[in-house]
């Protein structure tokens, strides 16, 4: 049977864990795989998972089963967190995740069940794991520029004039915040043209909100994602508490529908439960448990806010520092002042991607997205002088 199969590569982001891992320079630098590392280098457990996680160990008294749902304190928690107070009239239906790629794939096959010969929209570039597991549910997908990488700007307008063009139905796979690579994040008012043109069209947003807290802000980083909660009728999202309460390899997210229609709801759980059911039947618990912790213990909460926001401002330093070099070459690093989260995204080649890591010990996405969490004040300069080297860096932009 096994002979049938062809090989396929390995995930190429995911593998640059052990590619780093391998490498004996201790210099080398890792702008690879998307994690929060402080001034040292570490990825900490963050204060507030470690307290919860104590108070777990002492007061939890059962590990039977909780049900397809999960832990639905958990999963109400992170709803509020998310779209605060939800509008009069309308409600949601959730449950908790493996992560929030678990929600989006959940969330996706429903779509799929509602929708067979819907389209769903992608800007791109994306995480490349979007356009994955939309092929994967066996949906048709449209892709849009939403970053242009030599121009190095976001395109709204094509964004706009793919709403305007979909069809009632379709559906749009939104980043909520600190776009996923590029930073490049709409304002207020730009969502609010998003989400007159999806309720004109009748299209539904997916918005796969994964770095609340890392951008702006907790409830500054849901901004899109309430306003199109005001403005339509229904909207899924996908959430993750990866990043955010640095949970990574707990795998701790969660699925949501909103709808003013209620009893609908009810059906619409009632497919994710079954989805869910013959996917993982019942998501892993232990890390829902400390977010939730961390949600309802206001001392817990205080310091878990603390904290993330000492991350967001370490991350900013960070932008803020390369900023200050102006343009090298073609790269505008000016503009990571104003970008958001913890990507960036560099017009290298694959080949540059490559010569950076053999040549300097610099590790990034064969994309050339950097994740700027991972960098060092200290290896600012050097990362800049190493991509200054680049030969295509060395001609002027011309945008
Ligand atoms: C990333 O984009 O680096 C992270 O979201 C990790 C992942 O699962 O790809």
């Amino acid at each position: 049977m096994l002979a049938s199969l062809e090989a396929r590569p390995a995930d190429p982001l995911l593998s640059l864990i052990s590619l780093f891992e391998a490498d004996p320079r201790t210099d080398k630098i890792d702008l690879g795989v998307g994690v929060y590392r402080d001034a040292t280098g570490q990825t900490p457990v963050m204060a507030a998972v470690k307290a919860a996680e104590t108070m777990l160990f002492e007061l939890q008294d059962s590990k039977s089963y909780l049900g397809p749902e999960g832990d639905v304190s958990f999963v109400n928690a992170m709803a509020k967190l998310a779209f605060g107070n939800i509008s009069v009239g309308k409600s949601y239906t959730g449950l908790q995740t493996p992560g929030g790629t678990g929600a989006l794939r959940l969330l996706l096959e429903l779509w799929q069940r509602a929708n067979p010969d819907g389209k769903v929209w992608l800007g791109t570039p994306s995480w490349p794991v979007h356009e994955t597991m939309i092929r994967s549910v066996g949906a048709k997908i449209q892709t849009y520029v939403h970053y242009d990488t030599t121009a190095q700007s976001a395109c709204p307008d094509n964004l706009l004039a793919a709403i305007r063009s979909a069809k009632s139905g379709d559906l749009f796979l939104l980043h909520g915040c600190c776009h996923n690579p590029s930073g490049a994040d709409p304002d207020a008012s730009l969502w609010l043209l998003i989400a007159e043109a999806l309720l004109n069209v009748g299209a539904i947003p997916l918005v796969d909100l994964a770095y609340q807290g890392l951008g702006n802000g907790l409830d500054e980083d849901a901004t899109g994602l309430r306003i199109l909660l005001d403005h339509l009728p229904e909207l899924l999202l996908a959430y993750s508490c990866d990043k955010n309460f640095g949970l990574y390899r707990d795998r701790v997210g969660a699925a949501y529908v909103v709808s003013r229609q209620l009893g609908l709801l009810e059906v619409a759980q009632g497919h994710l439960s079954e989805i869910a059911r013959s996917c993982w039947s019942m998501p892993p618990d232990h890390g829902a448990a400390v977010a939730r912790l961390i949600m309802t213990e206001p001392t817990l909460t205080a310091s878990w806010r603390q904290e993330l926001n000492q991350m967001t401002k370490r991350i900013q330093s960070i932008r803020d520092r390369l900023a200050e070099f102006g343009d090298i070459g073609k790269f505008a690093f000016g503009r990571l002042r104003n970008e958001k989260g913890m990507f960036a995204l560099l017009p290298a080649t694959p080949d540059e991607v490559v010569r950076l890591r053999n040549e300097n010990g610099i590790f990034m996405a064969g994309s050339g997205r950097i994740n700027l969490a991972g960098l060092q004040e200290a290896d600012c300069d050097r990362l800049v002088q190493a991509i200054g080297r680049l030969p295509s860096f060395a001609h002027k932009r011309t945008s």
